[in-house]
């Protein structure tokens, strides 16, 4: 479908029922999504090296400096990491309402907590038909708030308590994050905390990548493509369950097809199609 001319509803050429495209992720959160994820590649492929350093390398020891590069491509992804959180942080202000979704914990919200059951419940193949959201569904919104709104924060504050250790007692590091080690114990508490952080971020990953795949073949409506282009179009003509979101401010409307709030309010009743 194309979404060339954001004020009409397009037929599917599939189907020739009536599809929505609403601009869902903008410019920034994009680029830190991606930027984000080779980071943390970077760090979590360079941090297991740093855990379990090679047993040999080749050559004369003195024209070695392998650890070095390890660690030093370890910090430098370290610091795109901190600096790109302080961005999306800052995006989840002045950006669109889903740009907000990442650090927002819905905990008295009732209707969540049940949208989010029966969002495991369509994981686990319990469930016959999944519900339409325009944003993250509450299932992914739970473990992406956990693991990566808080989990980075606390990768950031162990990280660099660590190399406040190295930089020495008048670094910047050492003055904003030299209360971390004293809180944990000692340094090896710290370095076991911050091994154990980069397991929930990669289980978080593996978890991630697998349910965009099957989501972008199962659900109802785009996923993978919705990360590169910020677009999320719809498979059918159904009721987001998340439809009731505010208007986005006017500068992230330039896709909104349909009616202010995103939702597919004009849209026909939807016709559950069977999953298997
Ligand atoms: C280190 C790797 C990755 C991490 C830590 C990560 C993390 C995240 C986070 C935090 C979000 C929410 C974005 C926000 O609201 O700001 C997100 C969304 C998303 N990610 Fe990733 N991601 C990773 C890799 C990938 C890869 C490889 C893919 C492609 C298969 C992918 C596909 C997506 C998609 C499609 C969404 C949007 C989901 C939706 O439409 O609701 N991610 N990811
Ligand atoms: C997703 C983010 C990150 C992951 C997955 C990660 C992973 C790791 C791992 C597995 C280790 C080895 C721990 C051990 O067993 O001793 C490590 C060490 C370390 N990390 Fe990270 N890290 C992350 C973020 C950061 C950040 C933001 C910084 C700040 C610059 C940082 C600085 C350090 C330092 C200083 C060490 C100790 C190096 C050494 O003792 O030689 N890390 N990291």
């Amino acid at each position: 479908m194309t979404t060339s001319d954001p004020s009409q509803d397009t037929p599917s050429p599939s189907t020739g029922r009536f599809l929505k495209a609403i601009y869902v992720y903008e410019v920034p959160v994009r680029l830190w999504h991606w930027v984000n994820a080779l980071a943390i590649t970077v760090l979590a492929v360079t941090g297991y090296l740093i855990g379990s350093p090679l047993p040999s390398t080749p050559g004369e020891a003195s024209a070695n400096f392998l650890m070095g590069y390890i660690r030093f491509a370890h910090f430098a992804a370290g610091y795109v990491f901190a600096i790109g959180f302080l961005g999306r942080l800052y995006w989840a202000f002045a950006g669109n309402h889903h740009a907000k979704q990442l650090f927002r914990f819905p905990f008295w919200d009732g209707h969540w907590w049940a949208e989010l059951f029966v969002e495991a419940r369509w994981y686990l193949f319990l469930e016959r038909e999944p519900k339409l959201y325009v944003g993250h569904n509450p299932l992914a919104q739970f473990a992406m708030f956990w693991v990566i709104g808080i989990g980075s924060v606390f990768m950031i504050v162990t990280g660099f308590a660590l190399y406040g250790e190295g930089a020495g007692v008048d670094s910047w590091q050492d003055r904003v994050f030299g209360w971390v080690i004293p809180l944990f114990g000692q340094s090896q508490d710290v370095h076991t905390w911050h091994h154990l952080g980069m397991w929930a971020i990669l289980l978080f990953v593996m978890v991630h990548i697998y349910a965009a795949v099957r989501e972008d073949i199962m659900s109802r409506q785009s996923i993978v493509s919705t990360m590169v282009s910020g677009v999320r179009t719809f498979k059918d003509a159904g009721q987001p369950a998340d439809e009731d979101a505010p208007a986005e401010p006017a500068h992230s409307r330039r896709f909104h097809a349909g009616r202010k709030g995103g939702a597919a309010k004009t849209a026909t009743p939807h016709a559950p199609e069977p999953v298997d």
